[in-house]
């Protein structure tokens, strides 16, 4: 039978996790999602509409189909650990089992088993600030929504992941490299979460036989980052600078993911791979 993924984090046909969703499901994947509770009505009520039927289109020529879509909150993992102005917020109160430990019970009790686990999601309210002017609060909360929360997915997931699945999380330079503008702790996130993918590869590969990477992707205009700010500016720079002058494609790194999640990959763990035209390996703008 082909395989099945679940792909925490599309809202919309912009980011990178649509893009892998249809690499993915060109590969013969069956594609379920999880998608923020906030975002949930209008990215159905746009799929149902058709507005994405364009986007939709593989190389075959068929369309993506989504076999189901989830809500998802990934800083909360049970139900106890819910305020209660978030029970009581009408967009949250409109939709139930949310939390991480309830979807992976629903795709459990739905489908039985998956065999590929991606994480496309981030958030850090606020990312706009430099870091000496972060406070503790928002510097947390970018930790919860976009390192802690792939922690949590991988292990409410992992047991019902065939052995020899792969999982797959989205990282930037930012961690290793000075990015000013990728504030407010995101850039602390994005590192905790490439020394996680090690920990991880580790501890899954040992236990469950699954691989756990990360790719490090450039810029792309998606709606995340887009709240940025500086999107545009990253986009140039790394046409002006990176061996390959090209704007990078959500395609190329979709692609990545499902190269990552094939048996072609199987002896890669722990790795965080650059899909980003080269840009990591610049030591200077030219
Ligand atoms: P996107 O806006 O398409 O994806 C981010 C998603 O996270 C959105 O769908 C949003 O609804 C969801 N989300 C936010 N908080 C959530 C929560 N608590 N629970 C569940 N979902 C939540 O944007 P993009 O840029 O494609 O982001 C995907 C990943 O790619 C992120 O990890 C991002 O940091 C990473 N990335 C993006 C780059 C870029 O230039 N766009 C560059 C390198 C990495």
């Amino acid at each position: 039978r082909g395989k099945r993924a679940f792909i925490a984090g599309v809202a919309d046909d912009n980011g990178y996790g649509w893009a892998i969703a249809k690499s993915l499901a060109a590969a013969g994947a069956e594609i379920l999602l999880g998608t923020w509770v906030p975002a949930l009505n209008i990215f159905e009520s746009s799929l149902r509409r058709g507005k994405f039927d364009e986007s939709r289109v593989l190389p075959d020529g068929s369309l993506m189909e989504i076999t189901k879509v989830y809500p998802l909150d990934a800083v909360f993992d049970n139900l106890e650990d819910v305020p209660e102005d978030i029970k009581a917020n009408k967009r949250y109160a409109g939709s139930s089992k949310w939390t991480v430990q309830e979807v992976a019970e629903s795709v459990k009790n739905d489908f039985g088993s998956i065999d590929i686990l991606v994480h496309s999601l981030a958030n850090g309210p606020e990312v706009t600030k430099p870091l000496l002017e972060t406070s503790r609060n928002g510097y947390l909360a970018a930790i919860s929504a976009s390192s802690y929360s792939y922690v949590s997915l991988l292990k409410h997931f992992i047991p019902i992941m065939n052995p020899g699945g792969s999982s797959i999380s989205l990282t930037y330079i930012a961690s290793e490299r000075i990015i000013p503008g990728y504030g407010g702790g995101m850039s602390s996130a994005k590192a905790a979460l490439e020394s996680d993918t090690r920990v991880l590869a580790f501890e899954a590969g040992r236990k469950h036989k699954v691989r756990v990477n990360a790719i490090s992707a450039g810029p792309l205009r998606s709606r995340a980052a887009k709240a940025i700010g500086f999107i545009d500016m990253m986009i140039d720079y790394s046409i002006v600078n990176a061996p390959l002058q090209k704007e990078l494609s959500a395609d190329e790194v979709g692609n990545t993911a499902a190269f990552l999640a094939s048996p072609l990959a199987s002896a890669i763990t722990g790795a965080v791979i650059y899909v980003d035209n080269g840009l990591n390996a610049m030591g200077v703008g030219v």
